[in-house]
């Protein structure tokens, strides 16, 4: 098996990715050689007796800064380890970057090396963002007290997404926002739950009649849901025609 994406996690706390890369699905990319995780623990590459690294802020003001020398060091040393890849991406998780989107973990799922620097306590000193960053990612409009989650979850929904870890007979292409849409409801067994029943045309068998009824599900749970997602989408004809008598049941609006 040919290794696919190797991402390096830089971080102060790698004991914090135990969990969630040595469970589950992550764990089994890792053992099929689909995906190398790397952790570096910043503080190994402190140049000071006492391992620090972080200091106060320059100006003043609350809380502790993340000093450049470690984080160039450990960069700089996965750079050197890495030298023969070229399709590279050295991302710094922070809440004023990018936010993460399903088309974001497209694009860096397909990276040979993904660099993932997590900052903490106040952030990362700035200079580290102006000569080594490619990229800043945000998971959302909030703080957290690290990058860590963060980086764990971009390493989940980019890996998810690299041919093989899901498996070979599961597909990414029909899940919410693959298509800019949120995805149909799916039911299992029992046909019947505390007097719930799966709905007649998922055992119908009839392919095309079961197609268009998760079109349908999907666009009227966008439309529910998450209307601006439509600014993104390509609707074709039965989508329009379908979202027409959605919006005319619904409002008795007639928007042909
Ligand atoms: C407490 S935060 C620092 C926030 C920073 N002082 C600011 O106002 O932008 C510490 C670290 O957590 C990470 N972090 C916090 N919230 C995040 C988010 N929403 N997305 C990505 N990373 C985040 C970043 O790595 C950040 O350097």
């Amino acid at each position: 098996m040919v290794i696919l994406l190797i991402i390096d996690i830089l971080t102060l706390f790698p004991e914090m990715f135990s969990g969630p890369l040595t469970s589950s699905i992550l764990k089994r990319a890792q053992e099929r050689g689909l995906i190398i995780f790397n952790l570096v623990n910043i503080r190994d590459f402190s140049t000071n007796k006492h391992h620090t690294v972080d200091d106060t802020p320059y100006g003043g003001g609350a809380g502790m800064v993340i000093c450049p020398e470690p984080v160039f060091g450990a960069i700089e040393h996965i750079l050197a380890l890495r030298r023969q890849i070229s399709r590279r991406r050295v991302s710094l998780l922070c809440p004023q970057g990018r936010p993460l989107d399903q088309t974001l973990a497209a694009d860096l799922a397909q990276e040979d090396h993904l660099v993932l620097i997590c900052g903490h306590y106040e952030g990362i000193d700035e200079r580290v963002r102006e000569k080594l960053v490619t990229d800043e990612i945000s998971i959302g409009d909030y703080i957290l007290t690290g990058g860590e989650l963060p980086a764990m979850v971009v390493a989940d929904a980019v890996a998810r997404l690299i041919p093989g870890v899901l498996g070979e007979d599961t597909s990414t292409e029909e899940e919410s926002f693959s298509e800019g849409l949120l995805e149909y409801p799916q039911y299992t067994r029992p046909r019947e739950y505390h007097g719930m029943t799966v709905p007649d045309v998922l055992l119908s068998g009839h392919h095309e009649d079961i197609r268009k009824w998760r079109r349908r599900q999907s666009l009227m749970r966008t439309l529910a849901r998450r209307p601006d997602l439509f600014a993104q989408v390509v609707l074709d004809n039965e989508d329009k025609a379908i979202l027409r008598k959605v919006l005319y049941d619904l409002q008795g609006l007639d928007l042909s």
